[in-house]
C-alpha cells in the first residue's frame, strides 16, 4: 500500500487508483449499508469528513454539491491532495460544525456524521442541528455504551447491558472517564424525537467496528405546505368542509388544485397523520394554540407543530380573519357536539371566555398581528382571508387589519 505525497497513514483507508491505497480504517462496508446506491445529483454534508472517504465515494455515487467539514488542518490537507487525484470535486472546508450558524450551513439533502458526535461537548445539540441543516436525511455512525471506559459510569450495570442486544437497551447516554457522551439506540430515538414532524421514520443498522451502530434517519420534507389559520370560530372548520365538498370558490381561495388535493390535517394530529411519503399538506392552526393551558409549549416558536414551517420548499399561510362582531356571534351560536350537562357547562366558560377576549378593544388585531408577525420571521408567504360573510374572499394586509380592528358596537 503507498501513500499518497510522503504523507502519513489516514483515518480511512481511500483507493487512489487499482493497486494504491491510503491506509486507514476499511469504511466500504459502512458505505455500503449506510450510503444510497446513487444519490441522483443530491446535496451532501460530510461532518468530520477526516480524509474525504464519504465525500468520494458519494460523488462517485452521483451526487450534486458535496462538501467535507472537519477540524483537523491534517486530514483536510490530505483529503484535498486526494481529490485532486482523483478529480473529485468535493469542497473540503475547515470549520467547527458547532460554531457554524444555520445561515452559513445552508441545507443539504443528506446529512453525514459518522464516529464524530462522541467528540463534541453537545451532542444533543447537534443531532438537532443535524435536523434543521438536512432536507432528507441523516445518516448517523454512533458510539454505543460498550466502551470499557464507559465501565467507570456504569460500575457493574456495564455487564447487564452490555449482555443485551443493543436494540433492547434501555435510554442511556453514559460519558465516560473524560466527558465524551456515548448513546444507545433508545436514547437516540428519543432525542430525535419520533414524535416531532420533522423525522419520519429511524432505522438501525449494525456497524463493522465494535461497540458503535448505523442509524437512517428519514426526514420529512414537502413538496408544499398550506397553513389555514385564525383564532378560534373564525370558520376554519366550516371552509374545510366547503373544500372538502368540493366547493371550487373554497378551493380556488386557499389554492387547493382538485386534481392534486393536499393531506388535510389539524395540527393536533401531526405527525400521526402525516405518513412517509405525504408530500402537500394543508393544516390549519388555531392561532390560540399556544395560550392554551395543555400544551406544555407558551409561544409559536416553541410550538412543536410549527417546526413543519421549515419543512417544505413552499410554505403559504392563509391568515382567516373576520371581524370582532362576528366572532363574538359565531361563538354565541356555536354548541357542543355531542352535549351533556357536563360538556355543556365546560362549553359556557370557554365561550364566555372567548366573548371576553373578543369584545376586548384591540385583542383580536393583537393576536393576530403577534401571528403573522411569527410567520414572518420564518420567511412564509402570507395571504388574507375575510371570512365576515362565510364566503371566502382574499383582502390585503391593510383591509384584514381594518377588519379585525373593527370596533364591535359599529358593527353589533
Ligand atoms: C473519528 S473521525 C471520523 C471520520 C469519518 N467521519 C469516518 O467515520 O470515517 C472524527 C472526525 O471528526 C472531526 N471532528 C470532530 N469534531 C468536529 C466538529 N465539531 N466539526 C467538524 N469536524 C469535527 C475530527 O477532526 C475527525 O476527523
Amino acid at each position: 500500500m503507498s501513500k499518497p505525497d510522503g504523507h502519513v497513514e489516514g483515518y480511512q483507508r481511500i483507493r487512489l487508483v487499482p493497486g494504491d491505497e491510503i491506509e486507514g480504517h476499511d469504511r466500504a462496508g459502512v458505505a455500503e449499508r449506510v450510503l444510497p446506491k446513487d444519490f441522483g445529483g443530491a446535496s451532501v454534508l460530510d461532518i468530520g469528513c477526516a480524509e474525504g472517504y464519504f465525500c468520494f465515494e458519494a460523488k462517485r455515487r452521483h451526487a450534486g454539491r458535496v462538501v467535507g467539514l472537519d477540524i483537523s488542518t491534517k486530514r483536510l490537507e490530505r483529503a484535498r491532495q486526494i481529490a485532486e487525484k482523483l478529480a473529485a470535486p468535493v469542497e473540503f472546508v475547515e470549520r467547527d460544525f458547532m460554531a457554524m450558524s444555520d445561515a452559513e450551513l445552508g441545507r443539504f439533502d443528506f446529512v453525514l456524521c459518522l464516529n464524530v458526535l462522541h467528540h463534541v461537548a453537545d451532542p444533543v445539540g447537534m443531532l438537532h442541528k443535524m435536523v434543521r441543516v438536512a432536507r432528507r436525511a441523516i445518516l448517523l455512525e454512533v458510539a454505543d455504551v460498550g466502551y470499557r471506559d464507559v465501565a467507570e459510569s456504569l460500575g457493574w450495570w456495564q455487564g447487564i447491558v452490555k449482555l443485551l442486544p443493543g436494540a433492547l437497551r434501555p435510554g442511556m447516554i453514559v460519558p465516560n472517564r473524560k466527558g465524551q457522551l456515548f448513546f444507545t439506540r433508545r436514547a437516540l430515538r428519543t432525542i430525535l424525537d419520533q414524535d416531532s414532524p420533522e423525522v419520519e421514520e429511524i432505522e438501525f443498522m449494525r456497524s463493522d467496528r465494535r461497540h458503535r451502530y448505523l442509524a437512517l434517519v428519514r426526514l420529512r420534507w414537502l413538496e408544499s405546505l398550506s397553513l389555514l389559520s385564525g383564532t378560534s370560530s373564525v370558520g376554519k372548520s366550516e371552509i374545510l368542509r366547503q373544500l372538502r365538498s368540493g366547493d371550487p370558490e373554497a378551493a380556488r381561495t386557499v389554492g387547493v388544485d382538485p386534481a392534486h388535493p393536499p393531506t388535510i390535517v389539524n395540527a393536533i394530529q401531526v405527525p400521526k397523520r402525516l405518513t412517509p411519503g405525504t408530500s402537500r399538506v394543508l393544516m390549519h392552526y388555531d392561532i390560540r394554540r399556544p395560550t392554551r393551558e395543555f400544551w406544555d409549549f407558551s409561544s409559536y416558536a416553541s410550538d412543536p407543530v410549527l417546526r413543519l414551517l421549515g419543512r417544505s420548499d413552499k410554505v403559504t399561510v392563509y391568515v382567516l380573519v373576520c371581524t370582532p362582531a362576528a366572532l363574538v356571534s359565531r361563538v354565541r351560536d356555536e354548541q357542543p357536539s355531542r352535549p351533556t350537562a357536563a360538556r355543556i357547562a365546560k362549553h359556557e366558560q370557554y365561550a364566555q371566555e372567548l366573548v371576553g377576549l373578543y369584545s376586548t378593544p384591540g385583542a383580536v388585531r393583537a393576536l393576530y398581528e403577534a401571528w403573522c408577525s411569527f410567520c414572518k420571521s420564518r420567511g412564509c408567504e402570507l395571504k388574507y382571508i375575510d371570512y365576515t360573510t362565510r364566503r371566502p374572499r382574499l383582502v390585503d394586509e391593510e383591509e384584514a387589519y381594518r377588519i379585525l380592528g373593527q370596533p364591535i358596537e359599529q358593527t353589533t
